[in-house]
């Protein structure tokens, strides 16, 4: 597990800035979810956190080393899994060979795979059949599972639940919640699922044009009520 910290960190497109001046400190081991209405630059802080977007100011630490101009594959090399909203799995692999993208060697397959199995089990007898030919659902899953195989020391993820039933939604927080049971991941969880967000966060954070303008203990029982001010229309 790793502390993630934002300072005074600007980004965005071109001519726009999507966020402000956005300050966040995560501690190691800590799960924070950050929620907020389409296009508040939920998915900007991600893509800017990972190198994919120039930081305009301010500066990103993993752990206390500056990643601030780090390109992405080498912040993924250090320990950051993200799980990006448009991301797809690779539909022409193998759940077998989606599985294994991140890994750096062959051999830690098997015991990585073994250690999520439990979690989901309904790859286990399927390593072997395109992903493609998984159900929507299930392809979320995948790319959780893919997440969770590299054991990151942090992981980012962007609006999982999205179009997912409840039951598998479910899945996933019990995913995440062994995930960080069993190795304390830091976790920056974008969301637009307010209970889901809640049950695997410690801590809450509401995104408005790209400044957090609330937040709050994940377990205090006024969240829910204060973070669906915000989502209403
Ligand atoms: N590639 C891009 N080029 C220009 N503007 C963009 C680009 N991607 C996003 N934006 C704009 O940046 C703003 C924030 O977008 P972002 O995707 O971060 O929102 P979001 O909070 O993730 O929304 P959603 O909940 O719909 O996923 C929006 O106004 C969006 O139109
Ligand atoms: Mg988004």
């Amino acid at each position: 597990m790793s502390s993630l910290q934002l300072q005074g960190v600007s980004s965005g497109y071109k001519a726009s800035v999507v966020l402000r001046d956005l300050s966040l400190d995560i501690a190691a081991g800590e799960a924070v979810a950050l929620l907020g209405k389409n296009g508040m630059g939920k998915s900007t802080l991600l893509k800017t956190i990972m190198g994919y977007l120039p930081k305009q100011s301010g500066q990103v630490r993993l752990d206390g080393t500056d990643i601030t101009r780090t390109a992405p594959h080498r912040v993924a090399r250090m320990g950051v899994a993200y799980a990006a909203q448009e991301q797809a799995i690779f539909a022409d692999l193998s759940i077998r060979d989606n599985l294994r993208i991140g890994l750096a060697r062959e051999s830690d397959f098997a015991t990585r795979f073994d250690a999520i199995e439990p979690i989901f089990p309904v790859f286990k007898t399927r390593l072997k059949q395109y992903a493609g030919t998984l159900s929507g659902g299930e392809q979320k899953m995948l790319l959780v599972a893919r997440a969770l195989m590299m054991r990151p020391s942090v992981i980012l993820l962007d609006e999982i639940t999205e179009g997912l039933q409840p039951s598998v939604i479910d899945r996933l927080a019990q995913a995440l919640l062994w995930e960080r049971k069993t190795h304390g991941t830091t976790m920056l969880v974008i969301e637009q699922n307010v209970a889901f967000a809640l049950q695997v966060a410690d801590r809450f954070m509401v995104l408005k044009q790209g400044e957090i303008v609330e937040q709050g203990n994940a377990r205090d029982t006024t969240a829910a009520e204060t973070v669906f001010a915000y989502l209403r229309v």
